[in-house]
Parts: C-alpha cells; structure tokens; sequence
C-alpha cells in the first residue's frame, strides 16, 4: 500500500533521508505585474518545434563514478553554518582552470516545443486538448524507443536490474511512499475530474492541485495564456474557489477517486497560509492527502509584495505556521521559485523551518510581445515562463540545491524536480541532478495523456539501462562531471 504511513509508525519527517483538460481554470504563480491591457487575440495555434532525433547525439557517460549517489541524512548539516563549501563547489562550477569545457550539449530535445493552446485557452473541462494532444510529445513517444544501456563499462550503480527483472517506481519522500515518481504539477492539472477521462488519476504517484487560498478568486483579466517560442506565459493570477470550496467538492472527488492528493496552498500573508492549512487539515476528506505542497510565489502583501520565495524570513515564517497546523506524518513540500539570486539560501530557510521535501521550480517570470497588436501578449504584462525553455534552469536549481545537501551546507531532504519535463528521458535527467521525483505541467496542454506517458516512458528508460528503481539513479550527474574522471 502506497500512502503516507500511519501515524504509529510515523518517523521524523525531518530525519535523514534515504538516498486541454487541465490547465482552464487554473491557478496560476502570481509573480506577474499587474496592470495593461492585453491583444486582442487568442494565444496562436502551436509552433513549430526544432528537435531532432534523441539520444544518438548525446554521448555515452564516460566518468566511472564509483558508487551510486549518496543520500546522506541531516546530522551536523542541520545546524545553520556548518562547514559551508564554497559557492563553486555548490554551484558546480568548480572547474579547475585546464580541465576540458563540459562535452557538447546533447541536442536531443524531442520536437514540438510549443504548448497547445486549445489547451491554455479552454473553458474548464474543454475536451479540445484531447485533438491538441497530437503534438511534438506523442510524435515523440512513437519515435523514441531509448537506446541500451549507455553506462557503458564503468557501471557505477550498486543495484542494477536482475536479467528479466522489472523496474520498481516506487519512491520515498521523507514520510511518504510512492508507487512511482511522477506526479501532476500544480495548476496543471486542474483539480482532476478534468484529466480522468484522458487516464485514472489515481496512476500517477501524486496528483498536485492548484493552489488554493482562503478566498475565491477569479484570477486576472484575459488574456492569460500565450504560447513562446518553447513554452508558455501565463498570468492566471492564483484563481480559484477558495479554501472552504476546494475542502467541499474537491478533495472529496479526489478521494473517491483513490488519488494521492498533495494540495497546494498560497496565502496573502503568513496567516493566511496557516489559516488554508487549519481549514484543510479540519476538512473531512483529509485523509487523501499525502502531502502539503506550499506555494511561496506568491507576493507577501504584509510586506509591499515582495514575493515570499524571494525572502529566507518570510519563507520561514509562513513554513513555520503551517507546520504547526499539517501533521507531523504529512510532508511539507516547499516550492521554489527561480527568480532569486541564491536559490540554495531560500531551500535552506525552507527546510530549517521544517520543509520535508523540495520542489523545484515554479515559473519564470517573463514577457511576451503580440507582434501583430505590438502589445503585452497577456493583460498581466508579465507572467509565468513554463514549458521545454526552462528545463535546464530548473535542472540547474535541482542541481545547486542537491550539491549543496551533499556538501552539507544544508540538511538533505528530497527534492521533486519540475520544470520543461515532456518525456521518460527529460524526467531521467531531473532523477540524476538529484529530484527523487518529478511533476508534469505544461507537457499536459499539449498531451493530456503526459504524466502517465511520462511515468511509463521513465520506467523503460530506467530498464534499458539495467536501473532497478528511481532511487539507484538520483543525483547520479554529480559524480559524472565531464573532465573529471578519476
Ligand atoms: C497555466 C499554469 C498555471 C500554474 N499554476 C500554478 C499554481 O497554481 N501553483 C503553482 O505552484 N504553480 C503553478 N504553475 C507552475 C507549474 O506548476 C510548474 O511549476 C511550472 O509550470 C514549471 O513546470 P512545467 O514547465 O512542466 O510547466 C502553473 C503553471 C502554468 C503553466
């Protein structure tokens, strides 16, 4: 049985750890500005993606990394300031000077970067995505059977896949197992009737709901979505029905739909988080949730809007409130934002609060121009970049934080990687940053299917290479840095 565990065999979270359905209606990160009016135009019709044919470009790993990655517990890292590496080590740039550059980027991306927009600019339960859903990812399921094993001699991994063995999903988050890795991403997915008639919702690791706040809201003025060059902006503007609703309808239908739920809160200030949090924990159709997933990007107006997750002290303070609310057998999972200078320094505020787990990362904040009206392409101005374009910023944030667990700047927790994952192998490549899991968002405007297609794709991606479980493979990158073999 996969779940949380039951509150007598319950451990401390914070102990060491082991190694167009959705979006109408969505909830969205609450970063843009406000203000401007938007064109007049619906987001456009998908463009044209630029992959080419995956892994035959992307070189074989050549480093012999010794051992699979270590997950070492919290010990002497759990004390603020202890032996802090420098940023370089963190940060992974510690090249030393005469060391080869880094191999040549794998240029494997599988085609149809755009987000559909049926999809981003559907009513709620629109069924044109289902027609939309024939893009770049599905064209890319067909097309790309992974390659074998491409450890190649230097197998580093100390449990691989018996011969005729199959891969186990399974993956552990603190108190939390899951039957597999990968998980819906919040304000992707709606709230869950949407995406059931595409597949069962309760097959995916986690579903994550939108974020809820205490009050309706009915979000910012349209347009909200538009389509860039390799992802999406959109600029929702956290709408939603409210905390009272959501506990109401909901999580009751997630429930007996036998979800694993991890609900997403947001709140105006620190008390307004804890206050979603007491509603939800009181709420009878608790029980669904596995997790609490705690949205920081949203401006703190106690404090002139300055975006929480931008801010170690508000982060603090709001983990703090609602962990005195969730269960100590509930997870807390912190999600992070990308526009911040010192990412690390915000998940360190996180979990010294008492974040059980990491995600990473929320939108970037960005700007699209209607060439057509020479007008903001959203009436939000700004909003939120999602989608392929920043996969690899999000990989870098997953990155930098790991190796900051690692080198015990920080206590180590899990991390939950998202950001740009369309396919098995983009999931593959967050697990060996360092993410023992992952979440699906916008690959589901273009293929409602994604997250279970994601799911089945990383299991063959795994079993190619002879990898028993996720576990084996987390964080993995970091003992393979080109020009470093030992
Ligand atoms: C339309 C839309 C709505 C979103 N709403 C939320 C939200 O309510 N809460 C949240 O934490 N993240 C929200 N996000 C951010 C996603 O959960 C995710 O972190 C981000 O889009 C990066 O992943 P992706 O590239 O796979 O979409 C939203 C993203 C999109 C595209």
């Amino acid at each position: 049985m996969f779940g949380r565990k039951k509150p007598e065999d319950e451990q401390d979270p914070r102990g060491a750890q082991p190694g167009g359905p959705a979006g109408a209606g969505a909830a969205a990160t609450d970063a843009g500005a406000t203000g401007g009016r938007g064109g007049d135009r619906p987001a456009v019709a998908m463009r044209p993606g630029s992959g080419s044919t995956p892994d035959a470009a992307r070189p074989a790993a050549s480093t012999p990394a010794g051992s699979a990655p270590g997950r070492g517990g919290a010990t002497a890292a759990d004390a603020p300031g202890s032996h802090e590496p420098t940023p370089a080590q963190v940060n992974g740039t510690a090249h030393e000077p005469g060391r080869p550059a880094a191999a040549a980027p794998a240029g494997s991306r599988p085609p149809g970067g755009g987000a559909a927009s049926a999809a981003a600019a559907g009513a709620p339960g629109s069924a044109a995505p289902a027609s939309a859903a024939t893009g770049g990812a599905q064209a890319h399921a067909a097309s790309a059977a992974p390659t074998p094993a491409r450890f190649g001699a230097a197998a580093p991994l100390t449990r691989t896949l018996r011969p005729g063995g199959s891969v186990d999903l399974s993956t552990v988050l603190g108190p939390l197992t899951l039957p597999n890795p990968v998980m819906t991403a919040s304000g992707c997915a709606a709230n869950g009737p949407e995406l059931q008639r595409f597949f069962d919702v309760s097959q995916v690791g986690a579903f994550v709901t939108k974020t809820v706040l205490a009050q309706p809201r009915s979000g910012r003025g349209t347009p909200r979505m538009a389509e860039t060059d390799a992802g999406m902006i959109n600029s929702i503007g956290l709408q939603g029905p409210g905390i009272e609703a959501f506990v109401t309808t909901d999580l009751p239908w997630l429930m007996q739909a036998g979800a694993r739920v991890i609900v997403s809160i947001a709140g105006n200030d620190p008390r307004e988080f804890a206050a979603v949090a007491k509603t939800l924990v009181e709420s009878q159709a608790f029980d669904a949730c596995v997790g609490v997933e705690v949205n920081i990007s949203c401006p703190n107006v106690a404090n002139r809007g300055l975006v929480f997750a931008c801010d170690p002290a508000a982060t603090t303070e709001v983990i703090d409130r609602v962990r005195t609310h969730v269960p100590p057998g509930i997870p807390i999972f912190v999600k992070l934002s990308p526009d911040v200078t010192d990412i690390v320094q915000i998940a360190r505020a996180a979990v010294h609060a008492g974040a059980d787990a990491l995600v990473m990362i929320n939108t970037l904040l960005g700007l699209e121009i209607d060439t057509a009206t020479l007008r903001p392409a959203v009436a939000g101005i700004t909003g939120g970049l999602s989608g392929p374009a920043i996969r690899p910023v999000a990989l870098r944030a997953v990155w930098q934080v790991y190796a900051a667990m690692q080198a015990g700047v920080m206590p180590t927790r899990p991390i939950v990687g998202v950001g740009g994952i369309r396919t098995g192998e983009d999931a593959l490549s967050f697990l060996a940053a360092g993410a023992s899991a992952v979440q699906v968002g916008t690959a589901i405007f273009n293929d409602p299917h994604a997250p279970i297609r994601v799911r089945d794709e990383l299991g063959e991606e795994l079993r190619v290479r002879e990898i028993a479980s996720p576990a084996d493979v987390v964080g993995i990158a970091h003992t393979r840095i080109p020009g470093r073999d030992r």
